[in-house]
């Protein structure tokens, strides 16, 4: 735990101007603090662990390496994006591990929330270590922590997954974004050539869609899940709610209702749709989305999602109901 201040004279970052100075400087000093050394960064493809990867790929290039866990409980197409941006594009040193089957094992059977939570917490930072005791001749550990949380939680990311590596894998840490509020991370990624889409994420749980795939996970359910969650995602960039609203996704509960298709009973899943906006993720009131977007998200997801035969809409702000279902 530690605690930093943003010096007074710090300016905003407000313009790609002031971003670019930003960039420069930070190159210089992780140049500085890094010299010819390694750096280890677990790389999510979330907005604050992308900036720090580009940036630190700009000021040592093949001396990072990146480890991206995919955990299976990412959305439809990260992990691709994750591999696409940072090894195809910009040339990284990107270790992808396949930990799927690992992680929905772990998982399989339990259905309270916040051990789901602990089970995802614990068997990341088991695979980053696994995987960072197979690299040698590392000396610092990059970490993406920005100064909400410095402001929110003594420095320890809240809800960050890494929660540090052993005391036996003395690293150092280099955190170049650390004193940046978030809209000042974005100018800063977009000024490094990260993707739009990138920078600009709405907001999503370390968990990832293991709190979205209600009760006990299954993989058949948790694939619907993932495809109804593609849908409404492509209809609001579609329809330019994407742009606007500050979260929005589907919750799949682990129960079914009967249906028809085909002329045949039918039974599925319901997918659940929820868009909220905030502005501090502590009370979020509900997105009117119009009735005709609705109705295509709904004929899309009971068309082309197996499994999902009825889409609900939660209108429930918070409180009373949290932003996540679990
Ligand atoms: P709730 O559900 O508490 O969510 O209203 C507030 C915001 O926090 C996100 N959230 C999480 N983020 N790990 C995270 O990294 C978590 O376990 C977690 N639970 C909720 C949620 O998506 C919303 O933006």
């Amino acid at each position: 735990m530690y605690s930093i201040v943003r010096p007074e004279e710090m300016k905003r970052i407000t313009t790609p101007e002031l971003a670019q100075a930003f960039i420069d400087e930070q190159v210089k000093e992780i140049r500085t603090q890094v010299g010819d050394k390694k750096v280890l960064l677990a790389l999510s493809g979330g907005v604050d662990s992308s900036v720090v990867a580009a940036l630190l790929i700009k000021a040592i290039g093949k001396q990072l390496v990146c480890v991206h866990v995919n955990h299976g409980l990412l959305r439809k197409g990260e992990p691709e994006e994750v591999v696409r941006v940072f090894r195809d594009e910009m040339d990284a040193n990107l270790v992808y591990v396949d930990a799927v089957d690992r992680f929905l094992n772990k998982l399989a059977g339990v259905a309270e929330p916040e051990q789901k939570r602990k089970i995802i917490g614990a068997e990341f930072i088991r695979v980053f270590e696994e995987e960072a005791r197979k690299l040698e001749g590392i000396d610092f550990l990059a970490q993406g922590t920005i100064y909400p949380d410095i402001l929110e939680s003594d420095g320890v990311k809240a809800h960050h997954n890494v929660g540090g590596l052993p005391e036996d894998m003395k690293m150092e840490l280099c955190e170049p974004i650390k004193l940046l509020y978030k809209d000042e991370v974005r100018m800063v990624g977009c000024e490094l050539g990260l993707p739009y889409d990138m920078v600009y994420r709405q907001p999503f749980p370390g968990p990832g869609l293991g709190v979205r795939c209600l009760g006990a996970i299954t993989r058949d359910r948790l694939e619907a899940l993932r495809e109804a969650d593609a849908i409404l995602r492509e209809e609001f960039d579609v329809c330019g709610l994407a742009k606007t609203v500050w979260q929005y996704f589907v919750a799949v509960p682990d129960f079914k209702s009967v249906g028809v298709r085909d002329s045949k009973r039918y039974e599925g899943w319901p997918a659940i749709i929820r868009a909220v906006n905030t502005t501090d993720a502590m009370s979020a009131t509900i997105e009117e989305i119009p009735y005709e977007v609705l109705h295509k998200i709904t004929n899309r997801i009971t068309a082309e999602v197996e499994g999902i035969n009825r889409v609900l809409l939660d209108l429930t702000p918070k409180p009373v109901g949290t932003i996540e279902w679990e």
